[in-house]
């Protein structure tokens, strides 16, 4: 069941008329199907049965508390990677023992907070932020839970800057050198071997990459448990992809069935970290048509929506597809749909062909629910977009549409320019 659909020439969010939520709230806008969202949730954590799993919803992939909170209530953990998502995560009531922490570049008043916080473990990615993570667990008379996010050096066959298990990516620790930082995890006075982590990529497309990934982490546990050091947690990280157009991703089903075949009879316990397979088709961007113009060579559809709402287009020639929010019969065209951001680069789609939109026209930019909102700026000093969750008849402003207030709030004029 799909809970973006037309219905009488009409997008819907599941029971309210598009429309209808543009005339209110404005435009452009995030908005989230609570029913797709949580049924993602849902299908992706059964299809883990029979495992024990924890399920850590990957917050940078949405970060609104809404979202959090419903995925809270649906028994989910959180991946955070900085301290204002743990932040985000703990106001959003998540129990601190299912929060893993990863990232490269753990700063010390990050690290401080999650050790108070009592998170799950510490994801860690260099033998520097081991150090560091035991020398101020000693500080605060704690002991930090780790896992070592290793770097099984495979292809994820993915958008260069989104792979991160290749052994030219920043991420994780070799796999030799993961196996040093075991010995001195082992070794150190105020750390806790929880686990062993990996993430090779993200919008991933095929199992193969992740089964690959899966047999590597298996032969450093057995070489580990030779060693003395038992590992518990097994977190395979996110990374499995949606369809934007015409990508076949395996369905979560199919790349849970890989991994519980490749688990079952140890006694590990897997924790996943997904983000995009969650949020991703659960949310669109809606904007309007300021206007149309011919060039000589193309045919542009301004909107209100830019690359400071929607980044992905841009950034990594990523396919939204574009929807009439009212069908048209007219004959579709080709064109560049472009914001009002004085860059070239400034689009959510190249020669498109598409609904012959007009001014004043409603579109619905799809698969927008995965870093979409989290990766959009103010840059032009445009406020940034609201935020609108709806569930079966009903919606709610999840975020307000910042104001010109905030775009100066925390910005002050020193004395010394009247000197
Ligand atoms: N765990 C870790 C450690 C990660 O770095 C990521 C994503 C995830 C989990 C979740 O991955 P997912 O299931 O969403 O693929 N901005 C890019 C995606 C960057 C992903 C970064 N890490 C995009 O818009 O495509």
């Amino acid at each position: 069941m799909h809970h973006f659909l037309h219905r009488n020439n009409e997008l819907y969010c599941e029971d309210v008329p598009i429309r209808m939520i543009a005339e209110k709230v404005g435009t452009p806008f995030y908005l989230y199907s609570h029913a797709t969202l949580k049924r993602h949730f849902l299908v992706f954590n059964e299809a883990f049965e029979g495992l024990e799993r924890l399920v850590c919803f990957s917050a940078k992939a949405n970060t609104n508390l809404a979202i959090l909170k419903l995925f809270e209530s649906l028994g989910s953990g959180l991946d955070v990677v900085s301290g204002g998502e743990l932040y985000r995560g703990l106001k959003a009531g998540f129990s601190p023992d299912k929060i893993v922490y990863s990232g490269v570049g753990k700063r010390i008043h990050e690290i401080d907070y999650a050790l108070e916080a009592d998170i799950l473990m510490f994801n860690v990615e260099s033998l520097e932020e081991l150090e560091l993570i035991d020398e101020r667990a000693g500080l605060l008379q704690r002991k930090a839970p780790v896992a070592i996010r290793v770097n099984p050096d495979v292809d994820p066959k993915t958008h260069p800057y989104i792979s991160t298990g290749l052994k030219k990516n920043k991420f994780g620790i070799d796999m030799e050198t993961a196996i040093e930082g075991y010995k001195v995890a082992s070794k150190l006075k105020n750390i806790n071997i929880m686990g062993i982590d990996c993430h090779i990529g993200s919008q991933i497309t095929e199992s193969k990459p992740f089964i690959e990934a899966l047999e590597s982490l298996k032969k450093l546990i057995n070489e580990l448990g030779q060693m003395g050091i038992e590992i518990r947690y097994m977190d395979m990280g996110g990374g499995l992809g949606i369809t934007y157009n015409d990508e076949s991703p395996p369905h979560p089903r199919e790349y849970a069935r890989a991994i519980v075949e490749s688990l079952k009879g140890s006694n590990l316990q897997l924790i996943l970290e997904p983000g995009r397979v969650i949020v991703g088709n659960a949310g669109i961007l809606v904007s309007r048509v300021l206007f149309r113009k011919s060039g000589k060579v193309k045919e542009f559809v301004i909107v209100d929506a830019g690359m400071n709402d929607l980044m992905r287009p841009t950034l990594y020639g990523a396919f939204h597809a574009i929807e009439p929010v009212i069908s048209t019969e007219n004959q579709p065209i080709t064109a560049d749909v472009v914001g009002p951001i004085c860059e070239t680069g400034d689009f959510l789609a190249v020669d498109r062909k598409m609904p012959d939109v007009k001014k004043g026209d409603l579109i619905a930019v799809m698969s927008a629910g995965a870093y979409g909102f989290t990766m959009s700026s103010n840059y032009c000093s445009r406020p940034r977009a609201a935020e609108v969750m709806v569930k079966d008849d009903r919606f709610h402003v999840v975020r307000a549409r910042e104001i010109y207030e905030d775009l100066v709030d925390g910005e002050s004029v020193p004395p010394f320019l009247d000197d």
